[in-house]
Formats: C-alpha cells, sequence, structure tokens
C-alpha cells in the first residue's frame, strides 16, 4: 500500500451532495488512489463466501450476475472484480453464469482510462496478475491490457451514485474509499440509497462505514472486524 492509500482518511473533504460534484473529482489527484486487488481478505471471502452463497441462493438458475463497482476511479476495481469472479465461476464448473458489471464515477477523465483498460503497473504489482493471466495481456514489463472477453462484461457510466437507479438489483456492491469524501449526514444519505439497490441476498462491500450503523440497517459483517456485509436474516443460516 502507499503512503496517499494508507492516509486515505486525510482525504475527507466534508462535501455534500449537488452540481460541484463533478468539478471537484475531476481536479481531485486523489481519484487515482486506487489499484488491482486492493484487499486480498476481500477477494478471499469471495471465493470463500460470496459466490457459494449466490449459487445456493438460485444464482446457478438466474445465470448472470450483477456486480456495482460505486466510485471506481479508473477501472481497476471493477476489472478486479470481473475477473475474480469470472474465475471463480469457472473452477467451479459454471462458465455459464454470465458477470455484468457497472462501474460508475464522477470524473471523466479517470473513465476515459477506465474504458481503454490498459495499466501501468510498478514491478511489485505484477504478481497480483500471475493468477488471473487468462484475462490480461502483458504488452511490456511494465504495462497490462485487460482482455476483450473481460472488458466486454463492463459498462463504465459518468454518474453520481447517489442517484444510480439499476434495472436488476445488484449481488454484489462494492463502494469502497469513496465515502470518506461526504459529509456524515450526506454519507448515510447515499448509504440508504445504495442499500435499495441491493439484492435482498446480496454483499455490500462498504469502506469506510460504521458496523455499529450496518446494523442499524439490518447488515452485519460477513467476518467479524471485515467491510464485507450480508443482511442479518440471511446471513444467521450460514453461521
Ligand atoms: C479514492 S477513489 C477509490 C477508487 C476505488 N473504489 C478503490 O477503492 O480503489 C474514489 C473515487 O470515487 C469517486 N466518487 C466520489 N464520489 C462519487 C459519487 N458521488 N459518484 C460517483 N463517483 C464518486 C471519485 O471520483 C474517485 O474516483
Amino acid at each position: 500500500m502507499t503512503k496517499a492509500e494508507e492516509n486515505v482518511h486525510v482525504y475527507d473533504a466534508n462535501l455534500d451532495g449537488g452540481s460541484a460534484l463533478q468539478d471537484f473529482f475531476e481536479g481531485d489527484s486523489l481519484t487515482v488512489a486506487t489499484r488491482f486487488f486492493r484487499n486480498k481478505v476481500f477477494f478471499q471471502q469471495l471465493e470463500e463466501v460470496v459466490i457459494p452463497q449466490l449459487l445456493q441462493g438460485g444464482l446457478a438458475h438466474r445465470k448472470v450476475v450483477h456486480i456495482w463497482s460505486a466510485g471506481c476511479s479508473d477501472g481497476r476495481e471493477t476489472y478486479s472484480l470481473a475477473v475474480a469472479v469470472r474465475r471463480i465461476l469457472d473452477q467451479l464448473g459454471h462458465k455459464r453464469i454470465q458477470l455484468q458489471l457497472r462501474g460508475s464515477d464522477l470524473s471523466r477523465p479517470q473513465l476515459d482510462r477506465a474504458r481503454k483498460g490498459v495499466y501501468r503497473v510498478g514491478p511489485s504489482d505484477n504478481g497480483v496478475f500471475r493468477p488471473y493471466s487468462d484475462f490480461f495481456t502483458q504488452l511490456s514489463p511494465a504495462l497490462w491490457e485487460v482482455k476483450d472477453s473481460i472488458r466486454r462484461l463492463v459498462e463504465f457510466v459518468d454518474e453520481d451514485i447517489a442517484k444510480v437507479v439499476p434495472d436488476e438489483p445488484y449481488d454484489l456492491l462494492v463502494c469502497s474509499l469513496v465515502l470518506l469524501y461526504y459529509e456524515p449526514n450526506y454519507q448515510k444519505e447515499i448509504l440508504l440509497h445504495l442499500l435499495t439497490t441491493l439484492r435482498v441476498d446480496g454483499f455490500f462491500y462498504v469502506a469506510p462505514v460504521s458496523s455499529r450503523w450496518m446494523r442499524t440497517q439490518g447488515f452485519k459483517p460477513v467476518v467479524n472486524g471485515m467491510n464485507l456485509y450480508h443482511r442479518d436474516q440471511a446471513i444467521s443460516s450460514a453461521e
């Protein structure tokens, strides 16, 4: 983790909603504070908990996983989700289950980078692609391209996550290091809106957030102390 990411809480800009948000995020160099497979434990939980439980809950019949990367910056998070979930489903023999991912952001320059799907990564990050070599092409020692088979699963949209109304509820929603820009009341407003977009048995990775507040909304962490949440009722059978 870089120094900037460690100190990400200092980015708290205490914003309210409104029309100036796009200007703020397009002018803010911190919107690039992102990386591939940022949280190892979360990606482990995708494999051990999220996908198995969604499959038990009927995903094998629905045949489409809907995933939203809310505040996706330059797309690294969205592509990480796409390749991780594709790989898990393939390994479990569910090659016919499709993925549909949405990556939303207010920063148009970041979204342009996301749509290109070409990334310069340092030598310390090269290793993260090893398990996913089927999904990336290494163009040069430091340059990696996301393959078309993954890019076509993802739609990148210039939009405010507080206003998105999805066609289908999400199986998995990830909102990482976004809310910290906002003042607390507006954070709650955004969170309440995000919760309405989730399937009843859906999973929500959100950080930072107060787990106590999440409990007041009927959600609890999949693993205590972690930022992956599930509706309390649905998770009780897994404990
Ligand atoms: C620090 S980056 C985090 C990127 C990624 N989620 C991660 O954890 O690696 C925060 C991103 O959230 C975006 N953002 C902030 N508020 C937003 C909003 N209301 N709607 C859409 N995107 C937003 C910013 O433009 C920025 O790209």
